[in-house]
């Protein structure tokens, strides 16, 4: 029975056991990441950009295959993972990848980046607003901050099973760590969190990462759109909801196109069949629309891009209009 309160400590354990996305660096990169990122800057030559908790690197990779003239470098505290992480890089003879062994909220690490990408690792940090103050330590005047969430709406299922999980465990006599998802007959979803685009085949391993850390994680938060955007507060100037993921489907915003809905974007007709709903949705200030998006798709995950005034300029003009409609930080803080 354990009753001290999750530290760092054990959620290195647990990536250090089932390291993520992938424990086999057979594998071939998840590509996710890295398709969408010419929607939020159209250039990133001669960038350096790191990725903060890039686990087994199987994004990372992604990102530096899509781009080769691109600088790139993968934090994380797990060994394990990172070990992972460099072999399957030089699988995949990518050059412009390094790594570094190093802990989110520790010591600067003597260097700044046009981006960071942090993408599921702020919510699992015992100190998440210390992790997010981090990542914007290491921006440049102009650099960009791309990170994910979980969604409390969405994920209200997923993280009551969870809690049932640890309350097992932690009244068990025995480590049944190995047995209890099986007994309770609990797998995570393949479309959990959009459409299955980021791995090719579902293995018996992917399943594995995929449900260690969803249920056996010992912290994992969830934010509502503006909760995760006050963590940018006081080291950005904005902050804008750039995707939303949910059970079977994921869209980007443009909030200059809520009528028409450009191809993957979220158009008002994808949240009202009734043309007198989308009417009053129209007629909405931007927070308020962003609460029923919320309110209406119930998200499982989200992207969120945050920068200063400088990096407005090398954002493609769906993210210059989110700013212009919908910065979360000039919205309350409540
Ligand atoms: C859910 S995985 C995400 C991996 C990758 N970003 C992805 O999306 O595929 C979270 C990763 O963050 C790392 N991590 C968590 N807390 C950390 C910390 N304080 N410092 C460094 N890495 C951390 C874990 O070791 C793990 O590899």
């Amino acid at each position: 029975m354990s009753s001290h309160p999750p530290s760092s400590g054990d959620v290195r354990a647990l990536y250090e056991e089932f390291p993520y996305p992938l424990p086999n660096s057979g594998t071939e990169p998840i590509y996710d990441v890295a398709m969408g990122l010419d929607l939020v800057l159209p250039s990133l030559d001669d960038c350096q950009v790191m990725d903060a908790g890039c686990g087994t690197g199987h994004r990372l990779v992604g990102l530096a295959l899509q781009y080769p003239d691109t600088e790139f470098l993968g934090v994380d505290f797990s060994e394990h993972s990172l070990s992972v992480a460099r072999e399957l890089a030089k699988n995949h003879e990518c050059d412009n990848v390094s790594f570094r062994h190093a802990e989110i909220g520790g010591e600067h690490l003597g260097r700044d980046f046009d981006l960071i990408t942090s993408t599921g690792v702020i919510h699992h940090l015992a100190d998440p607003a210390g992790g997010a103050a981090w990542l914007q330590q290491h921006l440049k005047r102009d650099g960009i901050a791309y990170t994910w969430y979980y969604h409390p709406y969405g994920e209200f299922d997923r993280l009551l099973s969870r809690r049932l999980v640890h309350t097992l465990m932690d009244h068990s006599v025995e480590d049944i760590s190995k047995t209890v998802l099986a007994d309770l007959g609990l797998a995570l979803s393949v479309e959990q969190y959009g459409t299955r685009t980021s791995f090719a085949e579902v293995s018996a391993e992917t399943q594995l990462a995929a449900d260690a850390d969803a249920y056996l994680h010992p912290i994992v938060n969830a934010y509502r759109f503006q909760e995760a955007a006050d963590f940018f507060r006081d080291g950005t100037d904005w902050t804008v909801v750039h995707g939303i993921n949910w059970d079977g489907g994921s869209s980007l915003i443009d909030s200059d196109h809520w009528a028409e809905g450009e191809f993957g974007t979220l158009a008002s007709s994808d949240l009202f069949q009734s043309g007198r709903l989308r009417e009053v949705f129209a007629g909405m200030p931007p927070e308020v629309q962003l609460d029923c998006v919320e309110l209406r798709l119930r998200p499982t995950g989200f992207t969120l891009l945050s920068g200063n005034e400088a990096g407005l300029d090398r954002c493609t003009a769906q993210t210059r209009a989110n700013v212009r409609n919908a910065n979360l930080l000039r919205m309350s803080a409540c």
